[in-house]
C-alpha cells in the first residue's frame, strides 16, 4: 500500500513541475483547422466506479487520457478490482471477488470524485473508509449531504480525526442499504450519482429528490438501466431506484462528449479562430453557452454532433457584453465560468460573472487582472469584467483544471509569451491539450522539469 503511495506522490511532483510556454496572438484570429473533443471525464470517472455494481468485467470506450482517469483506475487497483488500460481510450475493469474498501488516502484527497465510490462499495460490501476528499480548490466543498443520505440509509458513521485529516468510517449493520427518500438542499452532481448507485443495490425504494439534472447522471443511468437497474426519472429533479442486486454488463459504455472541453474550444474560436471546426460534441448539453455567445453576437453554426465558428476579420472587440450567472443544468455551468470570464474581458461594456455554485471560484480573475485584464472583485460570488482590455503574456499558475485551461486560452489571445505553470492540474482534465491546440495553430510548448 505504501509503495502505491509514494509512487503516485513521485507522479504527481513529477507533473507539477511541467509547464506550458504560449506565445499570444496578440489579438490576432490565428486559429483554424478542426479539433475533436475527448470523453467527458466527469460521465468516465463515475462508471469506472460503477463497475463495483457488477459481476462481471466492464467496458468503456472513448475514455479520456488524463491524470483523473489514471488516478481513478490507481484507486480501482488499490481497492483490489482488476483494471485493464486495453488500448488508448479503453478500459476493462472488474470487481468480481471481495475487495478492500478503504479507499487510498493519498489518492482520495486529491480528487473529489473519489467520493462516487462510497455508493458501490457500501452497497454491495456494507462498508467503506474514507479521507475527507480532495480535488480542486474552488470552495469548501462539505460531504454533508453524503453522510446524512447514508445515515437514512442505514449506515452508521464514525470520524476520527481534527477539521482536515478527518477519516470518515461508514457500516451498515444489516445485510444490505435500505432504501430511503433523499432530498438534497442544493442540486449536487455527485450526491445524486453516488445515492443512484447505492440505490442500485439497497434493498427497497431509494428516492432522490431535488437531484441534479447535468447529462453526465442521466448517462450514467441509462448504462445501469442497460445494465439490469431500476433506475426512473435521471435526468430530472426526482430519480426512482428500485435494488434490484448486481448487475450484468450488456455492452460496452461508450463516454459521452465533454460539454466542458467543448465550450472552452467554441469560448477559443470565438476569441481568436478564423474558422474553427469543433467536432464530436453534442450541442444539445452546450445550451446556456451557445443562447450567451449568440445573443453576445457570436456566429456559430450548430450541426448534431459539431459546431463551426467563421469570424472573418472581425476582433471580439465588437461582441456584445453580456452578464453571466452560474447555475445548475441546464443553466450555465460553473466549469466554463473562468473561460467565459476570459471572452468578456474582450467584449465592449461592463458585465458581472456571478459564481453562485461554490464560493471560492473566483481567484484566478487576479492572475487574468495581472495580464492586463480589467476585473474588480464585488463579493465572494462576483467580479465585475470591463472590457475590452489588451491581455498581456504573464508567469500564471494554474490553480484548477478549468480556470488552467481559461488560462490557456487568456495566453492565447495575449500579446507576448506566457509561461503556465502546475500543468498537472490541466493535465486532470484535458488529453494532450497542447498537441491539440498545437494542430489548429495555437504556439504551445511543454517543457519538462
Ligand atoms: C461536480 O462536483 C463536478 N465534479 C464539478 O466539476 C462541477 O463543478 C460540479 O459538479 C458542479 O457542476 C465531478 O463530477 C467529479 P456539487 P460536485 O456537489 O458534485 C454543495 C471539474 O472541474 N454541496 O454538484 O462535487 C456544494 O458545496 C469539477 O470537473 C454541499 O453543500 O459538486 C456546491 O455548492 C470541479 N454538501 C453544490 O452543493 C454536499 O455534501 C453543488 O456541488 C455536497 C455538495
Amino acid at each position: 500500500m505504501a509503495i502505491r503511495s509514494n509512487r503516485s506522490d513521485a507522479i504527481f511532483h513529477y507533473r507539477m513541475k511541467d509547464k506550458f510556454l504560449i506565445r499570444g496572438l496578440g489579438g490576432k484570429k490565428g486559429l483554424t483547422g478542426t479539433i475533436k473533443v475527448s470523453g467527458a471525464k466527469n460521465a468516465a470517472l463515475k462508471v469506472m466506479a460503477a463497475s463495483i455494481l457488477f459481476k462481471d468485467d466492464i467496458t468503456l470506450e472513448n475514455v479520456p487520457e488524463i491524470e483523473d482517469v489514471k488516478r481513478m483506475s490507481d484507486l480501482l487497483t488499490h481497492l483490489g478490482c482488476s483494471v485493464k488500460h486495453i488500448r488508448p481510450h479503453t478500459y476493462n475493469i472488474g470487481c468480481r471477488k471481495k475487495i478492500n474498501t478503504d479507499l487510498s488516502n493519498e489518492i482520495s484527497k486529491r480528487m473529489r470524485s473519489s467520493i462516487v465510490l462510497l455508493g458501490p462499495l457500501l452497497g454491495r460490501f456494507g462498508t467503506v473508509s474514507f479521507p475527507h476528499p480532495g480535488g480542486c480548490v474552488i470552495g469548501e466543498r462539505p460531504i454533508d449531504f453524503f453522510i446524512e443520505g447514508f445515515k437514512k440509509m442505514g449506515a452508521v458513521v464514525h470520524i476520527t480525526g481534527g477539521a482536515r485529516k478527518k477519516t470518515y468510517s461508514l457500516s451498515i449493520s444489516g445485510k444490505k442499504l435500505r432504501g430511503a427518500t433523499i432530498f438534497l438542499r442544493t442540486p449536487s452532481v455527485t450526491a445524486t450519482e453516488t445515492f443512484m448507485m447505492a440505490g442500485v443495490l439497497a434493498h427497497g425504494v431509494t428516492t432522490i429528490q431535488n437531484a441534479a439534472l447535468e447529462p453526465e447522471i442521466k448517462d450514467l443511468a441509462d448504462f445501469l438501466i442497460r445494465s439490469g437497474a431500476h433506475i426512473k426519472g435521471a435526468g430530472t429533479s426526482t430519480v426512482i431506484i428500485s435494488g434490484n442486486g448486481t448487475l450484468t454488463a450488456r455492452g460496452p459504455y461508450i463516454t459521452m462528449p465533454d460539454r466542458i472541453e467543448a465550450g472552452s474550444f467554441i469560448i477559443l474560436g470565438a476569441l481568436c479562430a478564423k474558422h474553427l471546426e469543433i467536432k464530436n460534441c453534442n450541442p444539445e448539453h452546450l445550451s446556456a453557452l451557445l443562447h450567451i455567445l449568440e445573443s453576445a453576437g457570436v456566429t456559430l453554426t450548430i450541426r448534431k454532433t459539431s459546431i463551426i465558428i467563421s469570424n472573418g476579420h472581425h476582433g471580439a472587440k465588437k461582441f456584445k457584453i453580456i452578464n453571466v450567472k452560474t447555475h445548475e443544468y441546464p443553466g450555465f455551468p460553473t466549469d466554463l465560468q473562468a473561460p467565459i470570464t476570459v471572452f468578456l474581458t474582450q467584449t465592449k461594456g461592463e458585465a458581472i460573472v456571478f459564481e453562485t455554485i461554490f464560493e471560492g471560484r473566483l481567484g484566478y480573475t487576479e492572475s487574468l487582472e495581472a495580464m492586463g485584464a480589467n476585473i474588480t472583485p464585488m463579493d465572494a460570488h462576483r467580479v465585475l469584467v470591463k472590457g475590452p482590455a489588451i491581455l498581456r503574456g504573464r508567469k500564471l499558475e494554474s490553480p484548477d483544471l478549468r480556470a488552467g485551461l481559461a488560462f490557456i486560452i487568456a495566453a492565447i489571445i495575449a500579446r507576448g509569451d506566457s509561461t503556465i505553470h502546475n500543468v498537472y492540474n490541466i493535465d486532470r482534465g484535458y488529453e494532450h491539450i497542447e498537441d491539440r491546440l498545437r494542430a489548429i495553430g495555437v504556439s504551445i510548448t511543454r517543457v519538462g522539469n
